[in-house]
């Protein structure tokens, strides 16, 4: 985190008369208001004051920052967080140069695209967890079907499909202090206005753009404002433990349910399974070969039919 962090002051002009000896010793939380100061700056693509005019939104992006480039949103978003930054807090880059996916993958992220992670303090005990994850999958589909968008699926966990391609992942790290939550990080990276061929070849077939559904591009920032109304809707009907009506929004939109899948779980076997739903505490459940269901809490299922 301290070399990201370093990285963007670095690009940004912002340590550009210290020596590597002098930045060395500074302690990194010193940077933090340097880190905001440089996030206040419109950027080309990505505009604050467009995001936030007309927003519908009472704490998500009440404070919004904003970089050209940096390694992971996520990273900035864990940083600011940790150095007190408010609940509902938003870091978005108009490119990433190691974004991280779900699984240790890496995520592509180009100019055109919406990288952005939003930091949330939830009032809800650890185990309501992976219903943040489906929650912000919900939010991302609202965000889509209101560009005009009637297709959006949801493959569980939380990948938003367009005509069977990945349109959208979300990636959620929670910060922890003493075994308690702090914060949640939520990472939300949306394929908007990108050029598929810009990205490597293997990932091209199962990858579509919003711009490549809607036959136009979409504005960022109007997007962007729409997803965070849509986010605090959702998030807010998680702090008052609305968790059915969010699995009912999820179950309404589910790409998974109903089919076969390899179940691929950390320190386990892959199995093939069929997909029954999803449970309460938003686990997938599914029927094994022999018969017998199981709920995978996390992993990840790849559709096979
Ligand atoms: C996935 O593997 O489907 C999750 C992808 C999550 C990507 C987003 S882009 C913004 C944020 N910053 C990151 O490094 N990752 C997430």
């Amino acid at each position: 985190m301290r070399e990201e962090i370093i990285k963007l002051l670095k690009k940004e002009g912002k340590l550009s008369n210290e020596s590597i000896e002098e930045i060395q010793q500074i302690d990194i939380h010193d940077f933090a208001n340097l880190v905001e100061e440089i996030g206040k700056e419109d950027t080309e693509y990505i505009k604050a004051s467009e995001i936030s005019k007309d927003m519908d939104t009472e704490y998500i992006g009440k404070n919004l920052y904003v970089y050209n480039e940096v390694k992971s949103t996520n990273t900035v978003a864990k940083f600011l967080a940790m150095n007190g930054a408010e609940n509902g807090t938003v870091v978005i880059s108009e490119k990433q140069t190691d974004a991280r996916g779900r699984s240790g993958k890496s995520w592509e992220s180009p100019l055109g695209g919406i990288w952005l992670s939003i930091i949330l303090q939830p009032n809800v005990h650890y185990s309501k967890l992976p219903l943040i994850t489906l929650a912000t999958g919900v939010a991302v589909a609202k965000a889509i079907e209101r560009t005009g968008i009637t297709s959006s699926e949801i493959k569980w966990p939380n990948d938003i499909m367009l005509h069977g391609k990945k349109v959208c992942g979300i990636l959620t790290e929670a910060v922890t202090k003493f075994n308690t939550i702090e914060n949640v990080i939520i990472g939300v990276g949306i394929d908007a206005n990108i050029d598929i061929s810009d990205f490597p070849e293997e990932l091209q077939d199962g990858t579509t753009t919003l711009a490549d559904e809607l036959g136009r591009k979409e504005d960022e920032n109007t997007l962007i404002r729409i997803f965070l109304e849509e986010f605090e809707k959702i998030s807010e009907l998680f702090n008052n433990e609305g968790f059915e009506e969010i699995l009912k929004e999820w179950r309404k939109r589910s790409y998974s349910i109903g089919k076969i899948v390899e179940v691929r779980e950390p320190f386990n076997k892959n199995y093939d399974a069929y997909v029954l739903g999803i449970s309460r505490e938003g686990a997938l459940v599914v029927e094994k070969i022999d018969g017998t269901l199981e709920k995978v809490i996390s992993g990840e299922c790849i559709i096979k039919n």
